[in-house]
């Protein structure tokens, strides 16, 4: 299993959905379904697992497509009610088949990391979970930095946590620069 994810931090989300008896969880961005597996791991067999993924979305898409669909296959056969839903989360025929199978006990939202998507993630799926995580809280680089697609998720984290009664961080990353999990409590 692939996981994109330091694993303290995944396994402090997974202790989360223990303690908070979740049985219902929607991934948004699983890539090769290691954060899936893993967080699926932590709820009872039975429970509804929902994955969106885009395809041929990013790098590795033969192998990303291949290793998702066999981890989600590995969920039914374990007695996991799963169902993946391939296609971009902001499409509305997308989000209307995860409203269908909504709404969830935990969401975690690790697709596109830039504002606008950040925002349309959070308005279309935030809305329908009790816990609401996000990964990549922890990202930092230099403002001039050019390598890569932009991660915006710290700023957008920041403003989203503001005046919430409830909110756990998770920053684990030996580098302190990378990663993170921040999970909010919406009532
Ligand atoms: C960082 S990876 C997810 C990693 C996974 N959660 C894990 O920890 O193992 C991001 C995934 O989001 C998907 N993605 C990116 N933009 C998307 C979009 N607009 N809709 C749905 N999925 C998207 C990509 O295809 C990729 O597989």
């Amino acid at each position: 299993m692939t996981i994109m994810q330091v694993a303290a931090e995944i396994d402090a989300l997974a202790e989360v959905f223990r303690k908070e008896g979740v049985k219902s969880f929607l991934e948004i961005g699983s890539k090769f379904g290691g954060s899936l597996e893993r967080l699926a791991s932590a709820m009872p067999v039975g429970s509804r697992v929902v994955s969106v993924d885009l395809p041929r979305g990013t790098r590795a898409w033969p192998q990303s497509e291949a290793e998702l669909k066999a981890t989600v296959s590995k969920l039914r056969l374990k007695g996991y009610d799963t169902h993946l839903i391939w296609g971009d989360s902001t499409a509305p025929d997308v989000i209307a088949q995860v409203r269908a199978l909504g709404p969830f006990d935990a969401v975690f939202i690790d697709a596109n990391h830039t504002t606008p998507y950040l925002w349309k993630d959070w308005e279309n799926y935030g809305s329908i979970g009790k816990i609401v995580a996000f990964h990549d809280i922890a990202w930092h680089r230099a403002p001039d930095w050019k390598e890569g697609v932009r991660i915006d998720v710290p700023e957008f984290w920041h403003v989203i946590k503001f005046a919430r009664k409830r909110v756990e961080e998770f920053r684990f990353c030996p580098t302190g620069k990378n990663n993170g999990i921040g999970v909010l409590w919406r009532s």
